[in-house]
């Protein structure tokens, strides 16, 4: 057999195991996994000495958001060459309705950001900010391809925020469809009331950005977490938990799996490698993101989580700000826009902290990298993993040789990285996208506008649409309210 390319000699992570060989590619696709593959008239990548892990996803993203008062920093260019430069090469941003829009105008307007400059495969959430109007859209995306919905429990000012009617009738509709709710969970109400208290002339000279943490308990993640997953209980919609931070968000999603609950949790690799010690820096205000930082009890449960299982995915949450535009607060800390750079640095962080430090094996690193993210997403076995037939979607990595973080070698438009300084392995040495090189000796080389739109038809870990149903038949005992729905027919 022929092929286009043969990467050579690498350490290949594979779902059925790791192996020393070789890859095979023929077009966009991986068509050969072995020893000694016919190399004629193939152009050639050495990997040996390296690791071969299959492309990253990172599933949260909001790349040219507009948000806190601008717009956030890292475009489809820039954010996504700053993605190849660590192994990424999928994203999935978060589509979200202008005023009055509808669903549909959402996805049109991201997908003109993203087109003629995304350099790698994308797709998008679809963001449900006013369920009355949007409820009847749902069923429409889902045809379109878009297969994953999203909904914010605070962000009343932006006019994204839904309430518990809302996140219960999207859960039924979602174990209807067999699509996905991503809820971004904070107790809404509960957080006005502790900004309000603090929110003085005095305590913000006294306190400055600490503010941030100190008015953001971990209770205020859990009693939401909490809340969203009863509402998946009941209706037996499959929910997941965007950017967790807290030990009890933990504690809850595992206690909910153990129910059965369709509940899937993620965590951004921030939360595994800061603690909101930083806040006393005098730059402490550029940490500033949505939820904060927590403290190093709920960093060492995240990785128990991931160790585990009750933590399925590590994302980016990736929201990029420059340091004028975090200047913004001027003392305020309500007023700093909130999120960090991270598509840069999301697999050498896990890789280097992760792997090189004993808490994830490189192969467990790829499930939560990869593999979960393809399968959770709808993507998998496209995406997800180095297998015949999947998109040629590959990193190289060296698995010692370091690279100091420092902005001004960086593809992201952020003059500040919260890593900066700070020595990673796992760049990538070469990055491939269905077979084309992107990233060659640690510098992008890949052609801007060339990734793709990548459709969906399922969501969540039970697959397609049709499994979902059958599963779901076979799950035993209806939820609380499929029950009620049952009685009401019988009595009819
Ligand atoms: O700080 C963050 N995460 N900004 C982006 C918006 C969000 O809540 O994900
Ligand atoms: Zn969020
Ligand atoms: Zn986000």
């Amino acid at each position: 057999m022929s092929f286009d390319v043969v990467i050579r000699g690498g350490s290949v992570v594979t779902p059925a195991g790791t192996f020393i060989g070789d890859i095979g590619i023929k077009g966009e696709k991986i068509s050969a996994l072995g020893e000694d593959l016919d190399t004629t008239g193939a152009n050639i990548i050495d990997a040996s000495g390296h690791h071969v892990i299959p492309g990253v996803l990172d599933v949260h993203v909001h790349l040219e958001l507009p948000f806190c008062g601008t717009v956030s920093a890292d475009d489809y260019r820039s954010g996504t060459r700053a993605g190849a430069r660590g192994g990424v090469t999928t994203v999935i941003d978060f589509a979200i309705p202008s005023a009055n829009g509808s669903l549909s105008e959402a996805a049109d307007t991201w997908m003109q950001k993203a087109e003629g400059k995304s350099l790698i495969d994308y797709t998008f959430h679809i963001c449900i900010t006013r369920y009355n109007e949007h409820k009847a859209q749902i069923k429409g995306m889902i045809d379109r391809g878009f297969t994953t919905f999203k909904e914010f429990m605070i962000y009343e000012s932006e006019g994204w925020q839904s309430d518990d009617r809302a996140l219960f009738g999207t859960l039924e509709k979602m174990r209807e469809y067999g699509g996905m709710l991503l809820v971004h969970a904070e107790s809404s109400r509960v957080l006005d009331e502790l900004i309000a208290r603090y929110h003085t002339p005095e305590m913000m000279k006294k306190y400055g950005a600490r503010l941030h943490p100190m008015t953001r308990p971990n209770f205020v993640e859990a009693e939401a977490i909490q809340r969203a997953v009863q509402w998946s209980e009941a209706t037996g919609g499959q929910l997941y938990i965007v950017h967790m931070s807290t030990g009890e968000g933990a504690d809850i999603i595992r206690a909910a799996q153990g129910r059965g609950v369709p509940v899937i949790a993620e965590t951004c690799v921030q939360y595994l490698v800061l603690d909101d010690s930083v806040f006393e820096r005098e730059d402490g205000h550029l940490f500033a993101c949505c939820p904060q930082l927590k403290k190093p009890k709920d960093v060492d449960r995240l990785w128990q989580g991931l160790r585990r299982g009750e933590v399925s995915v590590i994302s980016t949450d990736t929201c990029t700000f420059t340091r004028e535009q975090k200047a913004m607060w001027n003392g305020d800390w309500t007023k700093i826009p909130m999120g960090m750079p991270g598509l840069e640095t999301l697999m050498p962080l896990t890789y280097t902290t992760g792997v090189l430090q004993g808490r994830l094996t490189l192969e467990e690193m790829c499930t939560k990298l990869s593999t979960n993210p393809a399968k959770i997403m709808g993507l998998y076995p496209r995406k997800g993993a180095i297998q015949i037939g999947a998109d040629a979607d590959l990193a190289i990595i060296h698995p010692q040789s370091t690279l100091t973080v420092s902005p001004s070698t960086m593809e992201t438009n952020a003059d500040w990285s919260p890593f900066e300084g700070w020595q990673l392995a796992g760049f990538s040495r070469t990055t491939l996208s269905r077979g084309d090189v992107i990233v060659d000796n640690y510098k992008v080389v890949g052609k801007e506008g060339r990734g793709r739109w990548l459709p969906r038809t399922s969501a969540g870990l039970e697959g397609s649409a049709a499994e979902a149903k059958a599963a779901r038949v076979s799950r035993g005992p209806l939820s609380p309210m499929r029950a009620i729905d049952a009685e009401l027919v019988q009595a009819s």
